[in-house]
């Protein structure tokens, strides 16, 4: 592989909310990198921080959140140290965000050609007619028929695989260097899903860009993906490129959760939480909050978190007693 230029480098992210009395820290140690050109999978189940993290990276986290400590790097800023204004600078131009409810992103009383003409407008600073022009043209590129068309339509009269589209246009339109999707198919059936990542593909190559892509679904970050992040409660467990990451997972966590997918078929989702198993429960620990369901553990895992050890060729883990 060529060497390989770091786009975004998240290191030891913490991040609190209030609970209780106290605070619970929902992101803890949190350390991953985005390199230039790829397609990251952030995977994990339900709760294990997987918007908050990318909300943080955003600059959008909710206002009851606390960082409490961490770094993020996008190319040489730490993104963390940016004033309002700044981040806004960042947002849109530098890394895009598409969030988990679709319908609810778009302007329900905008025709959505207006929408990403508005972008092209805004963000590249091109002339009504120009932009409306490209507007259509870039629906028509995300495979919207009769774009033309579609683009006088208000986002209610668009299926939301439609509407999904016209928003990867708007994140397109803007030529970030980074964009963020975050579970950009739920509620879509299985074959508008495939399209919408087929989508995303050929949007990475023919931008250049890099994804960072939230799933549930491990067969699509086998089929989308280069490298996956793994995330259990608020902790990454492991990182890895695909290939060596669903062939020979090292950390238990992973372990069950390919286990437990390829045990089924390749589009269930992953397992919710054990019964009785409570995010709480995993909070509370203050070693590797995967303790309490690991079969693996060790006394000290629930004392120590372990350190971010490299395994393999960028193959990361984080464990004190893997395979
Ligand atoms: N506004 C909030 N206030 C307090 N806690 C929150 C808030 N939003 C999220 N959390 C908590 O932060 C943790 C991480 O949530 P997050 O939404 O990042 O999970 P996720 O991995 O994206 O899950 P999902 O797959 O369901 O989208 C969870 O424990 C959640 O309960
Ligand atoms: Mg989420």
């Amino acid at each position: 592989m060529a060497e390989q230029d770091t786009l975004l480098r998240i290191e030891g992210l913490c991040v609190s909310f209030p609970s209780g009395d106290g605070r619970v820290t929902i992101l803890d140690n949190v350390s991953f990198e985005v390199f230039g050109r790829e397609i990251v999978g952030l995977v994990g189940e339900s709760g294990s921080g997987k918007t908050m993290t990318s909300l943080t990276v955003m600059g959008f986290l909710p206002p009851s959140g606390r960082i409490e400590g961490g770094e993020v790097w996008f190319g040489h800023d730490n993104l963390l140290k940016h004033t309002e204004e700044e981040m806004s600078r960042v947002r849109g131009r530098e890394i895009a965000m598409i969030f988990q409810s679709t319908r609810s992103a778009l302007n329900p009383l905008m025709r959505v050609g207006d929408q990403v003409a508005r972008v092209y407008r805004i963000q590249r600073g091109l002339g009504v007619r120009e932009a409306r022009k490209e507007a259509v043209r870039a629906l028509n590129r995300m495979g919207i028929p009769d774009a033309e068309q579609r683009a006088r339509a208000y986002p209610h009269q668009l299926s939301r695989g439609m509407c999904q589209r016209v928003l990867i246009a708007m994140m397109v339109a803007c030529e970030p260097a980074l964009l963020i999707a975050d579970e950009p198919t739920t509620g879509l059936d299985v074959t508008i899903q495939a399209q919408i990542f087929e989508l995303i593909k050929d949007v990475q190559q023919a931008t250049e860009a890099s994804i960072l892509l939230i799933t549930h679904d491990l067969g699509v970050v086998a089929e989308t993906c280069e490298r996956v992040v793994v995330m259990y409660a608020g902790q990454v467990m492991e990182s890895a490129t695909v290939e060596p990451l669903f062939a020979k997972p090292i950390h238990p966590y992973t372990q069950r959760l390919l286990h437990s997918v390829l045990r089924v078929d390749k589009t269930v989702e992953m397992p919710t939480a054990d019964a009785g198993l409570s995010e709480e429960v995993a909070y509370s620990v203050a070693g590797c909050r995967f303790a309490p369901r690991c079969p693996r553990v060790l006394p000290r895992c629930w004392e120590e978190m372990p350190p971010r050890e490299l395994a393999g060729v960028d193959h990361w883990v984080k464990c004190h007693n893997y395979e």
